[in-house]
């Protein structure tokens, strides 16, 4: 007898954007049109939640392989890895011993991550996906914010399109990191890797557009600092817009997955001295691109402050 097919649940989270799936049990190996499914899911929808999954380190990593090539992690000398998983990417507010971490510069790194972003912006090689699992969370509201740059491109005045049509931004990694109240100056900014990324990207999956800023965008090619970063953020701001936002709260077990190329995201603020928060990623590069597996390391080691990059992304 044929094994019976549960039919995959989509309940979309607003009008445009962002939808809940079940019906499904990932933590087991899934058939191709289940996969097929989910992937078309989370190309119409930009970002999905699933609800008491089940996955464990290893069954998530697992997971993570229907939508491609599954990245390597950073690894910092001095600041050793939570997991064995060499693909999970740490995004929480505890050391390796448990403890709630109280470095002050680990924690302005991990305060980078409440402004707007884009995962990885700041790399040529881009991520299209990244699946975001609770394992802890606090008893407080915590959730991740998301944002919709297709539809925030779609709504954009016409003279704004025109306006921003084949321009190219530098991305930094330490430029939101600054921003967040990080030390450093911008003269030890340009010494540091930057990736030129298009402002608007073509959404291979969806035949869409998007506005591929956020924080770690530093300058506009071509203009002046103060003329591209006013765009920047004017662009930023457009996106935050509450129309184009959905919030997703967490329990253990709960995962939210995000198409890195059409969305922006941020953590919500929570006391993060007093609480616990353990959340574990994994990201899915972008289809067709060639690069080393230890990419990030390597952009990291070319940083000066490179010790200290172990936090948010
Ligand atoms: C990330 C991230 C937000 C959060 O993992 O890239 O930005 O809510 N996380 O933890
Ligand atoms: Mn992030």
């Amino acid at each position: 007898m044929a094994p019976t097919v549960k039919p995959l649940t989509v309940t979309p989270l607003s009008e445009r954007f962002g939808a809940e799936l079940s019906g499904v049990d990932i933590s087991c190996p899934l058939d191709e049109a289940t996969k097929a499914e989910i992937r078309a899911a989370q190309d119409r929808w930009g970002v999905t939640v699933w609800r008491d999954t089940g996955l464990d380190d290893a069954s998530h990593v697992a997971f993570s392989r229907l939508f491609g090539h599954v990245e390597l992690a950073p690894r910092h000398a001095g600041n050793p890895p939570r997991f064995s998983q060499p693909e999970l990417f740490d995004a929480t507010n505890i050391d390796a011993a448990g403890k709630i971490i109280d470095n002050p510069n680990r924690r302005l790194i991990n305060a980078g991550n409440r402004l707007w972003h884009i995962d990885s912006s700041y790399m040529e090689v881009r991520s299209a996906q990244a699946l975001l699992l609770c394992h802890e969370a606090p008893p407080v509201h915590a959730p991740t914010f998301f944002a919709d740059t297709r539809s925030a491109y779609d709504d954009l005045p016409q003279a704004m399109k025109d306006r921003i049509e084949g321009l190219t931004a530098r991305h930094c990694y330490f430029y939101s990191r600054m921003k967040a109240g990080y030390p450093t100056t911008e003269e030890e900014l340009d010494a540091m890797p930057h990736a030129h990324q298009p402002v608007v990207l073509d959404h291979k999956a969806s035949g869409r557009r998007s506005l591929y800023l956020g924080n770690h965008a530093r300058d506009i090619v071509g203009m002046s600092r103060e003329e591209g970063r006013a765009l920047i953020d004017e662009l930023n701001a457009w996106t935050a817009q509450d129309r184009y936002v959905i919030e997703v709260n967490y329990s253990a077990g709960d995962m939210s997955i995000w198409d890195n190329l059409c969305t922006m995201h941020r953590a919500g603020e929570f006391d993060d001295t007093t609480y616990r928060r353990d959340m574990r990623r994994t990201t899915i590069r972008e289809a067709g691109v060639e690069a080393a597996d230890d990419h990030f390391t390597t952009l990291f080691a070319a940083s000066k402050r490179a010790a200290e990059a172990s936090g948010g992304r």
